[in-house]
């Protein structure tokens, strides 16, 4: 049986006070619409899931744009049974089963969907419900339950009576339901409420009119439906995710120093003894060799660091991969499209830029390599500088294999410095230094013997 998913996603969420629609805020590396995404995907194919957006709704759909989830877009928001409204021309020919999920839910896991889904298929009624036993309910709608153990109602705490209010078993929202039903009935919703919405948790009443069934199923861990509403809900989130990920990896045979002290999105991948510093920070697709060391302090985006590779303290790699056996840093910063090969050593207070760096390669101290090209084996001098900028366009530094740069040189670009050159310390170099030569590039010393200054001053 085919199942589609409605992700509902088009508030604004007024309590996060921000620019940016709630489902845009990130916990885990991810936004909150995309773990709701990943999860649907344990069910549902891509082509299968259609989010709801209102607000920001460009740039919501920019974000499912490369999952291959569909968008339909609520101009306004007239509430959850609205919501869903707006997803029925999209959804409605699958048939089958129908998932709803939040936007803002971003703890509910693949599994928890699957056990609904399941638990549906068992059930034999028109819909499931998770619901949870609260200590505090307040503001959430409330499971008013039939003789026979199935739901008669979800009513929302604003319309609740005093006795409805008592009822400490909550909606949370997320359903599965008999598609057909679903679609037939949903027009059916009023705006008869305080808050003046189309509710969707009506449906559960007009099915049963209709003579269906909505069963419960109940969950014990709240965490898994908890609604995002404000920053602190937010923090809490993302630190039960990062939490999650460091025990995930120390499990597999990661060391963690301080594990509540680094940050690791979930999609980043650390092999066996890799040893990750207090206060490290590894984001994005980043992904890190057997047996590395992640000093203090770094931080790692989208970074494909090989095995045994040694990254000193406050080290900032982006978008760029590092070979085996490399040795980077402390206080060294690679970003936009580096490729450093086996065996480089990059030291303190080098910056690198689109550049790429042979085999055994050195830059040991104070250099900055952008738009270079570097051989194997060649020693970039401290103080190095490649001048790729003229001010209008970049142009590209190209150096040989076992070449020497001396301290304090000035490159060019566009320059090429052949294999085994030499360059001599302090150079200023604007034309090409062909393989196995001397390139000197500044002014020749001077020395004056018995000289002594001029004292224009009288002593006094
Ligand atoms: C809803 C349920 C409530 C349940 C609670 C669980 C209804 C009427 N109430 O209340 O029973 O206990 O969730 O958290 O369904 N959304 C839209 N368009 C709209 C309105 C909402 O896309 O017009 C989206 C929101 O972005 C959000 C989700 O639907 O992701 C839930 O909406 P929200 O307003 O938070 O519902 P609650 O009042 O919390
Ligand atoms: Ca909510």
């Amino acid at each position: 049986m085919k199942t589609s998913i409605a992700i509902l996603a088009a508030g604004l969420g007024t309590r996060m006070k921000s620019n940016l629609a709630k489902v845009l805020h990130r916990a885990g590396g991810f936004t909150l619409v995309e773990h709701a995404v990943r999860a649907a995907r344990a069910v549902a194919d891509a082509g299968d899931i259609v989010a709801v957006v209102g607000h920001q709704a460009d740039a919501v759909k920019k974000i499912l744009q490369p999952y291959g989830v569909a968008a339909a877009l609520q101009t306004e928001q007239r509430g959850t049974g609205h919501a869903l409204a707006m997803a029925q021309p999209l959804l409605e020919a699958a048939g089958g089963r129908l998932v709803v999920l939040y936007g803002d839910v971003p703890l509910l896991s693949g599994d928890t969907i699957r056990q609904l889904v399941a638990e549906y298929d068992k059930s034999g009624k028109a819909g499931v419900v998770i619901t949870c036993n609260l200590d505090d309910p307040a503001g959430y709608g409330r499971i008013v339950r039939s003789g026979d153990g199935t739901v008669a109602a979800i009513v929302e705490h604003k319309a609740a009576s005093p006795e409805q209010r008592e009822i400490r078993e909550i909606n949370s929202g997320i359903y599965c339901f008999d598609a057909d039903l679903v679609w037939k009935h949903l027009p059916e919703i009023g705006t008869a409420n305080p808050a003046g919405e189309y509710y969707l948790t009506d449906i559960v009443e007009i099915l049963r009119k209709h003579g269906h069934g909505v069963a419960p199923m109940l969950i014990t861990d709240f965490n898994e439906i908890l609604g995002i509403n404000n920053r602190v809900e937010l923090a809490q989130v993302d630190e039960i995710l990062r939490r999650r990920k460091a025990h995930q990896l120390m499990i597999e045979g990661v060391t963690i120093e301080r594990p509540d002290s680094v940050v690791i999105d979930l999609d980043v991948r650390v092999g066996r003894d890799v040893v990750i510093e207090s206060g490290v920070r590894l984001l994005g697709a980043t992904v890190i060799g057997e047996g590395s060391v992640i000093g203090a302090g770094s931080v790692l985006t989208n970074a494909a660091i090989g095995e045994r590779v040694l990254i000193g303290p406050y080290t900032v790699i982006a978008d760029s991969e590092v070979g085996e056996d490399a040795h980077i840093g402390p206080f060294a910063r690679l970003r936009n499209h580096n490729r450093v090969a086996a065996n480089v050593h990059i030291g303190n207070f080098v910056e690198l830029k689109k550049t790429r760096m042979g085999k055994g390669a050195k830059a040991g101290h104070l250099a900055y390599l952008g738009d270079s090209v570097i051989g194997a084996k060649t020693n970039i001098g401290a103080g190095t500088i490649t001048c790729n900028y003229d001010g209008v366009n970049k142009h590209q530094t190209t150096i040989g294999e076992h070449a020497f740069i001396g301290s304090n040189s000035t490159l060019v670009a566009p320059i090429e410095i052949g294999d085994g050159a030499y360059v001599g310390a302090g150079s200023v170099l604007t034309k090409p230094v062909p393989a196995e030569s001397l390139a000197l590039g500044r002014a020749h010393q001077v020395v004056k013997q018995g000289w002594k200054p001029k004292t224009t001053a009288k002593k006094g």
